[in-house]
């Protein structure tokens, strides 16, 4: 929340090079799946898409790549303006550096 008002502040952050709102503090998984995106990486043997499965950060399939560190729990790392995270394990070439 923000400190002047009761209302949430939105901030920019960035997926895969591409800007997304959200809400600072709040799961990286949260806001990205506000937006419409719901796979945060691909599973490393099958291709299979990954994303929410627990939300509470004991499963490891919301892993990305944030602040330059991969495996982190997007499901528990909070937002914040100008934050960078990137989708794992990508098949086509989009994705973390
Ligand atoms: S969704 Fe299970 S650890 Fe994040």
């Amino acid at each position: 929340m923000n400190n002047t008002t009761d209302r949430p502040m939105v901030i920019q952050f960035y997926c895969d090079g591409e800007p997304f709102p959200g809400i600072n503090g709040e799961p990286v998984a949260m806001s990205l799946w506000r937006s419409g995106v719901t796979t945060l990486g691909w599973n490393e043997v099958t291709g299979d898409p990954r994303g929410l499965y627990c939300a509470i950060g004991h499963c490891f399939e919301c892993r990305m790549m944030i602040d330059g560190v991969r495996d982190q729990r997007a499901c528990l790392y909070p937002v914040r303006e100008g934050l960078e995270v990137f989708r794992q394990t990508v098949p086509t070439g989009l994705g973390e550096p």
